[in-house]
């Protein structure tokens, strides 16, 4: 199984080029099977999640490209109603299919997506909302069979602003007899990023990014060509690396009101932080302050993808930080693997102390999941001596060659 053997105590220093959105990317290539024609994405990451999207696209029957950061996706031959469960259960967010799957064809089956090492992924909120839309949804053996002869636009309102959900929702009500209007809806960058997809493929959408968003239903679609926003949890990372190395790096190719809590949390951990609104400087401190309070919360909100990176900064803060984890259930599995390099942190359910210690050691550890994997690198680029991080495939679904990245910066780190 590869690895990454990092040797510690290399402060990053240079210029990174973010790449494009995972979490916009895989909820647009499954809205390309909407328009029955054919989609460009430019800036699209080449990431592991992405090929199992592709993999899902060809098995449904459509064409699909991918050259470079450009994926051509032609959804005309679109012949299947089945999602193969294997795929689906190699990447639960492939539920995103339901939603562009029943507004294409009307109907779909798709196996029950399942938890995964963050925590149960539950779907209430997507079927409660489509079935309300006209979708006849039944679930039985691990699959959900879904029919939706007349989609009908309605009033939706969320309990929580769950972004599957909003985007599940956005997909069904672009193909439903007049307007549907979601309220508590999700307001990531990436329900923008889907928003603008569609209207470029001739749907009729406003509101993204706030917390009501109104759908007019439309019948036809055509071809559409659209670039990606860029991964603000992939900015936020390579922020994390320069401010836990003591670095100074300049990233380019990023939307700066999109990191705004992050920005927010590293100027308090005693980062200079210079930016304009697509490029921005970070210079890390020689010792991180300790940062009182971080609540991970729905966007604009301090983003719960990048609560693991934080918690590997404060591992080495003056002082003591609380971090509280209010999305998921099950997102500090890192922690275990930071204590092995001699962090100092004590969780209690979904709160966790960190206390500050001056050095960390380099030591064998294991990615748990995407997130808490980034974390550990992070740690290892700081910690005295070789840290290795073993089961990288869980990085490689969310960051297009990390490493390369970070070795471009200064970073002695090697996949083996
Ligand atoms: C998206 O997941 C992202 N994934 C996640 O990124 C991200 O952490 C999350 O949004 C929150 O920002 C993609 O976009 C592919 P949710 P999603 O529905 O849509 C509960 C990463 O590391 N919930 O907003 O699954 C749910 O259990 C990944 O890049 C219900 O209870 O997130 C969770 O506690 C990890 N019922 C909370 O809402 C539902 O029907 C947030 O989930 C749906 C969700």
């Amino acid at each position: 199984m590869a690895k990454f053997i990092i040797e510690g105590g290399k402060r990053l220093i240079g210029e990174a080029l973010i790449s494009g959105a995972k979490n916009s990317v895989l909820p647009i290539l499954a809205a390309t099977v909407i328009n029955g024609n054919t989609s460009t994405i430019f800036n699209s990451p080449n990431l592991r999640d992405v090929d199992t999207m592709e993999d899902i696209l060809r098995s449904i029957g459509c064409k699909v490209n991918r050259v470079d950061n450009m994926v051509y996706v032609d959804s005309k031959p679109l012949n299947k109603i089945r999602i193969p469960e294997e795929l689906v259960r190699e990447m639960r967010s492939s539920i995103i299919f339901l939603g562009a799957m029943l507004a294409r064809c009307g109907e779909v089956e798709i196996s029950y997506p399942g938890g995964c090492e963050i925590g149960p992924r539950p779907i209430d909120l997507h079927l409660k909302s489509l079935r309300k839309l006209g979708a006849h949804i039944d679930e039985s053996h691990g699959f959900l069979y879904c029919k939706a002869e007349n989609l009908k636009g309605c009033e939706i309102q969320l309990d929580y602003p769950s972004v599957g959900a909003t985007e599940n929702i956005m997909m069904v009500a672009v193909k439903a007899k007049g307007t549907t209007i979601i309220r508590n809806a999700a307001r990531e960058p990436e329900i923008v990023d889907l928003q603008n997809y569609l209207n470029s493929s001739g749907a009729r959408i406003c509101g993204a990014g706030t917390s009501v968003i109104m759908v007019d239903g439309v019948d036809n679609f055509q071809s559409v060509e659209h670039t990606i926003i860029p991964d603000r949890i992939v900015a936020g990372t390579c922020m994390v690396a320069s401010a836990i190395t003591g670095g100074e790096i300049v990233l380019k190719n990023i939307e700066v009101e999109h990191i705004q809590s992050i920005i927010a949390k590293l100027r308090e951990a005693g980062c200079m932080v210079y930016n304009n609104c697509t490029s921005l400087k970070i210079i890390g401190p020689r010792r991180p302050n300790a940062v009182e309070s971080i609540q991970t919360l729905p966007y604009p909100g301090f983003p719960t993808d990048m609560q693991a990176q934080m918690m590997a900064l404060l591992s080495i803060a003056n002082g003591t930080s609380i971090i509280s984890e209010t999305i998921f259930q099950n997102r500090f599995k890192h922690v275990e693997e930071l204590l092995r390099m001699g962090a100092n942190i004590k969780t209690v359910e979904k709160v966790a102390v960190i206390k500050g210690v001056t050095e960390l050691t380099g030591a064998k550890v294991s990615a748990k999941d995407l997130r808490g994997g980034a974390s550990l690198i992070l740690a290892g680029l700081v910690a005295k001596g070789t840290t290795e991080v073993n089961n990288i495939f869980h990085i490689d679904r969310g960051y297009d060659q990390l490493e390369k990245v970070l070795q471009s910066l200064g970073a002695d780190i090697k996949r083996i």
